[in-house]
């Protein structure tokens, strides 16, 4: 898939609103791994790679707090990423909204994030790499080997990554 390049970035999304919409109906703990301030530093990730990836911004800032947004727990759950797709779609037109081609790279990113899988498309790739530069808050340190984009692989080489254990 390899759409949407030429898009605006700008849809008039009032994310604040959005994000707390998001954030009241998460039901594990806020400060969980799989929480909004995880969600918040793959946004800055996806914001940063963007601009060399020409990924589509609005994109990678929705995946950012969908992704993991209807996670129950913190354990081994791959459908999880279906469910935040499944989430986004019933907010679209509610509380942001998204061309149709737009909204299939969303729903894509987020439905297939957990699969480790590699992707060419800018939009898609950004956010898969926004997402695995976390990695680091598990006790995992990023690799480029799993990075999709060029500026993603460059961040995993050179980026020096907090020391975390595997429980906060
Ligand atoms: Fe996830
Ligand atoms: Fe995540």
């Amino acid at each position: 898939m390899r759409l949407g390049q030429s898009s605006t970035n700008n849809r008039n999304i009032d994310y604040p609103k959005l994000w707390d919409h998001v954030s009241r109906q998460f039901e594990c703990e806020l400060d969980s791994i799989h929480g909004p301030t995880h969600w918040r530093r793959v946004e800055e990730n996806g914001l940063a790679i963007a601009p060399h990836s020409g990924a589509i911004v609005e994109v990678v800032r929705l995946f950012a707090v969908f992704h993991d947004s209807r996670r129950e727990h913190d354990g081994y759950d791959t459908t999880h990423g279906a469910r935040g797709a499944g989430f986004a779609a019933s907010l679209r037109g509610v509380l942001f909204d998204l061309p149709d081609e737009e909204m299939k790279l969303l729903q894509y990113a987020c439905t297939w994030h957990t699969y480790g899988k590699l992707n060419q498309d800018p939009t898609i790739g950004t956010c898969w790499d926004s997402d695995r530069l976390d990695l680091w808050r598990v006790g995992i340190q990023p690799s480029s080997r799993y990075m999709s984009t060029g500026h993603g692989r460059e961040l995993a080489e050179t980026r020096v990554f907090p020391t975390r254990s595997r429980r906060h």
